[in-house]
């Protein structure tokens, strides 16, 4: 089964730690997907119910994963099937891979597109257009077939190289220096898009709620939103807990990469609709293409526009590829630990096949472009299939699991390390150690116990149900009955 401790690369700091597990939560998910799911959503009540999902479903879940991920020290399936042995218990961790390769085809086909914007960018290609033309330059390069795909192969190449080299010295070295700086091009370029004349309408779009918009349906892509922007409900975050050292505070981590996720999100956001605004397209029109019409008109109404674009698509690319490493190392981390297969082995089963599938998925637009399901063309039955479907059903399984198979006190240890954490400073306010009296440490103390219940009831009760609910009422079972 196992194939002994040499093969069990793992994450060196406490900053790697965050920076890899932001690194996974942080993607297109965020920049890409969240603009357009709130766009087509209804805008300002969409956000508020996604915030809320975040908050009381996503980190409990989040957490969950950690907990089982790192209390076994395995992949995915494995990591079931070494807390709950013989039971059915790791078809969870199929469910997981099957979502990978479900994602990875989608997101492959989306983080293509992006390197092809590096390309234009340097090439300079939207020199002088205006927005109809920005419009057209990603229209007929989305129905051109063969150049998505080639750039989808590149992305998904890309990601093995780094998948084979390991995690440590590849993602968790370069998203440390990285990610800061896509934080500071967001930044600017939310300014730049705020200042656009005829922009307000996109603020209040994005923050001001209209709860006439909410249906089951929407309810349910707002979960669905939450748990593929945070990476849960697949196990990715189980497998990367596998590699976390002993001392890791899984508390504090879930909640700083759940906070930053959300922060980045709501950015692209502000980035995205006042720029729509200002330009005059409607929010629900965009669809997958919504960033890659917009962006480039921001682009050039900037100064450094040329630069600023370059580096954001360079930026976001990097982003999509430490998300995409966490995926494919979900069936990596499989194939090695189940099936002894070598890594540089097991990636290549891994690529071919999801390249396999991708393809299908990036030539929704074209040759493929009159396969579909209801009105949806196959990259909305992946994105929908994963993301509301997938990742829910994992969720609930993985706090389900936790919350009722695991015994409490395996539980416990796991989030307190054994009870040595004594700390959550930044949450309770306690700033100074040296200061802290006796009664300082008993209050801390009972507030963890509190904590520790409220989790185990998020996890026991409200998650599960809610997800069911939200889940059936999505898919239109429950009006159905
Ligand atoms: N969270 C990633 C993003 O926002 C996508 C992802 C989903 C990664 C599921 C891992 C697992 O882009």
């Amino acid at each position: 089964m196992s194939v002994g401790k040499e093969s069990r690369d793992g994450f060196a700091s406490r900053f790697g730690i965050v920076c890899a597990a932001a690194g996974s939560a942080i993607g297109l998910g965020n920049i890409w997907r969240f603009p357009y799911v709130v766009g087509e959503s209804g805008g300002g009540a969409f956000l508020l119910i996604y915030l809320g999902f975040v908050l009381l479903l996503g980190i409990p879940v989040m957490l969950s994963e950690f907990v089982i991920g790192r209390n076994a020290k395995r992949n995915a399936f494995g990591a079931f099937k070494k807390i709950a042995p013989r039971t059915l218990w790791p078809v969870v961790g199929i469910i997981g891979i099957v979502a990978a390769f479900v994602i990875l085809a989608f997101y492959s086909t989306i983080a293509g597109w992006t390197l092809h914007y590096v390309y234009l960018s340097v090439v300079n290609g939207f020199k002088g257009a205006d927005a109809l033309t920005v419009t057209e330059i990603f229209v007929s390069f989305q129905t051109s077939g063969a150049f998505p795909v080639f750039w989808q192969i590149i992305f998904i190449l890309l990601t093995a190289i780094i998948i084979i080299s390991g995690v440590k010295k590849g993602i968790e070295k370069y998203s440390k220096i990285l990610m800061p700086f896509l934080v500071l091009l967001l930044i600017s370029l939310c300014i730049r898009s705020l200042t656009l004349p005829g922009s307000v309408g996109g603020l209040t779009f994005l923050f001001n709620p209209d709860f006439s918009k909410i249906s089951s349906t929407v309810v349910l892509s707002a979960l669905g939103q939450a748990f593929f922007s945070l990476s849960i409900g697949m196990g990715a975050l189980i497998t990367y807990a596998s590699y976390f050292p002993d001392r890791t505070n899984l508390p504090v981590t879930s909640f700083q990469v759940s906070l930053a996720d959300v922060i980045i999100a709501i950015m692209a956001g502000v980035a995205i609709f006042p720029a729509m605004f200002a330009l005059g397209m409607l929010p629900e029109e965009g669809g997958p293409g919504l960033i890659f019409m917009v962006l480039p008109n921001v682009f050039q109404q900037m100064p450094g526009g040329y630069v600023v674009s370059i580096a954001f698509f360079v930026l976001l690319s990097i982003a999509a590829l430490t998300s995409s490493i966490s995926i494919m190392e979900v069936v990596v981390a499989f194939l090695t630990e189940e099936f002894g297969i070598k890594r540089p082995g097991a990636t290549i089963i891994t690529v071919v096949a999801a390249a396999f599938v991708g393809i299908f998925c990036t030539l929704s637009w074209s040759t493929f472009e009159h396969v579909s399901l209801g009105n949806r063309n196959i990259f909305d039955v992946l994105d929908f299939t994963a993301s509301n479907v997938l990742l829910p059903l994992g969720g609930l399984l993985i706090v389900v699991f936790v919350g009722w198979y695991m015994k409490q006190s395996q539980v416990k240890d796991e989030m307190t390390n054994m009870g040595i954490l004594k700390l959550m400073v930044f949450m309770i306010g306690y700033y100074t150690r040296d200061t802290r009296t006796d009664e300082d440490y008993t209050r801390i103390r009972v507030l963890k116990l509190k904590m520790f219940e409220v989790f185990l009831f998020i996890i026991r009760f409200l998650a599960p149900i809610a997800i069911a609910i939200i889940f059936l009422n999505g898919i239109g079972l429950i009006k159905s009955l």
